[in-house]
């Protein structure tokens, strides 16, 4: 059990809706935790990473509840700090509750993550620009102990331009006494969408979405009404099921204003993308094409999706080599899983040299995390016989129904728990 059978079922077609971004709406539960009052996001992924997130508000005294895709969140009564070693384990994105609880609370007590399928994951830059702001850490037993007597603003520059270390320092500054800057933050939509709901809420940011964020630290925020951005990582998703599977489909909410260096990459593979008046159209009628691919932070080709783009290099016609530069340490642990299936696939290094099969076969293949579960489930949807995507559930973690999605677009697809 939980597995994801999914059958070869021919061209897709119709359509199927995105929900909320996963790595937009995990920083904007935490940035809850910078006011009084009931917070309502609007577009909420019912996913599992948004459970944990709500758990972890939870244990802190926050109240969440949801109705839909409403997700009201009140912060009323006292708060504790803390985010304790069972639910950081479960989800490493729950580093970003450390600004804001040093902002608000001035301490906070935050497991240290661990590793995870993606190889080691440092915190570095994130402490070291708390760190300038004026807070000072103690790691003790596994958690970062951190405390400060009111953050300062400050000039920090990232050595990388790290997503969660620049959501974590924006929360960070949005409180702190004085002006701040960010030099090369991270420039993705998600970022720009967690500002949004930061000056709604009373902040002074201005550059959110480009490399130099300024912030102009204020003294006290209040609770908003929030609508979360479409995830962008789902919308590419679709197009290269598309791409993979063939046929004709719509993709409503998706903003290809999000996804211009994806689209041109599955565009010049052979899929057709193109803006609708409710989100994209996407179709493709011939064997793709291989390209080479390298990944970069936004605006470049997201890491996310390079395990999209190897099932469909697997399946094109010529040779395309894939280079990791995000996490350069075992990004590449499912491409195992998909040669299980048929796949001609070399690695070396943080490089991967994947040449097109005419055709895949089924198989019992394991999913290490999120994005190469559902990879394996798209191969899933040309290969011979019937494919079982074991460990499922990490699918879950960032797709909402997404064997309902699957099937609504035509394919055999079926969950099981
Ligand atoms: C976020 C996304 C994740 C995406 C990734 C890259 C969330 C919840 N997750 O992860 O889906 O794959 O961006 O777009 O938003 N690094 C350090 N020190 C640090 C922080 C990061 O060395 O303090 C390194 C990492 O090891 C990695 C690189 O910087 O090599 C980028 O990581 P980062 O952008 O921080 O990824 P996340 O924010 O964890």
């Amino acid at each position: 059990m939980d597995s994801l059978l999914v059958r070869p079922s021919g061209p897709l077609s119709g359509s199927v809706q995105v929900s909320g971004a996963k790595n937009s709406v995990l920083k904007l539960l935490a940035a809850t935790l910078l006011a009084r009052g009931e917070f309502v996001l609007h577009n909420a992924p019912r996913i599992a990473d948004v459970e944990v997130m709500c758990d972890l508000l939870m244990s802190m005294g926050v109240d969440t509840r949801r109705s839909g895709s409403d997700l009201a969140v009140s912060c009323s009564g006292d708060i504790v700090p803390e985010a304790p070693y069972e639910l950081v384990e479960r989800m490493r994105a729950s580093i970003v509750v450390l600004g804001p609880l040093l902002a608000r609370f001035g301490r906070a007590r935050v497991s240290m993550p661990g590793g995870d399928n993606f190889g080691t994951r440092p915190i570095d830059m994130h402490l070291k620009g708390l760190e300038m702001m004026g807070a000072t850490f103690d790691i003790h037993h596994g958690y970062v102990e951190a405390s400060c007597d009111g953050l300062l603003g400050a000039r920090v520059v990232l050595e990388f331009p790290s997503h969660t270390a620049t959501d974590n320092l924006l929360m960070a500054a949005v409180l702190a006494k004085g002006a701040s800057t960010i030099e090369n933050a991270a420039r993705e939509p998600e970022v720009a969408d967690l500002a949004a709901m930061l000056n709604r809420m009373g902040a002074r940011i201005s550059g959110a979405g480009t490399s130099t964020i300024e912030v102009e630290g204020v003294e006290e925020l209040s609770a908003v009404e929030h609508t979360v951005i479409p995830d962008r990582i789902e919308a590419a998703t679709w197009v290269a099921a598309v791409g993979i599977a063939g046929g004709e489909i719509t993709i409503e909410g998706a903003r290809s204003d999000h996804m211009d260096m994806v689209i041109q990459k599955m565009g010049a593979m052979g899929v057709r993308v193109s803006p609708s008046r409710s989100g994209l159209w996407a179709s493709c009628s011939r064997r793709l094409q291989s390209t080479d691919v390298a990944t970069l932070p936004y605006p470049g080709i997201a890491t996310d999706y390079k395990p999209l783009l190897v099932t469909m290099l697997a399946v094109s016609e010529g040779i395309g080599i894939v280079t990791e530069n995000v996490f350069r340490d075992n990004r590449f642990a499912y491409v195992a899983e998909l040669m299980r299936m048929g796949a001609d696939v070399r690695t070396e290094g943080h490089h991967a040299v994947v040449r097109g099969v005419p055709r895949l076969s089924g198989a019992r293949v394991k999913a290490h995390d999120l994005r190469a579960g559902v990879a394996l489930a798209l191969a899933g949807l040309v290969a011979e016989g019937e494919t079982e995507v074991q460990e499922a559930s990490h699918i879950d973690r960032g797709y909402e129904d997404f064997a309902g999605k699957l099937r609504g677009l035509g394919a055999e697809a079926e969950r099981r728990r």
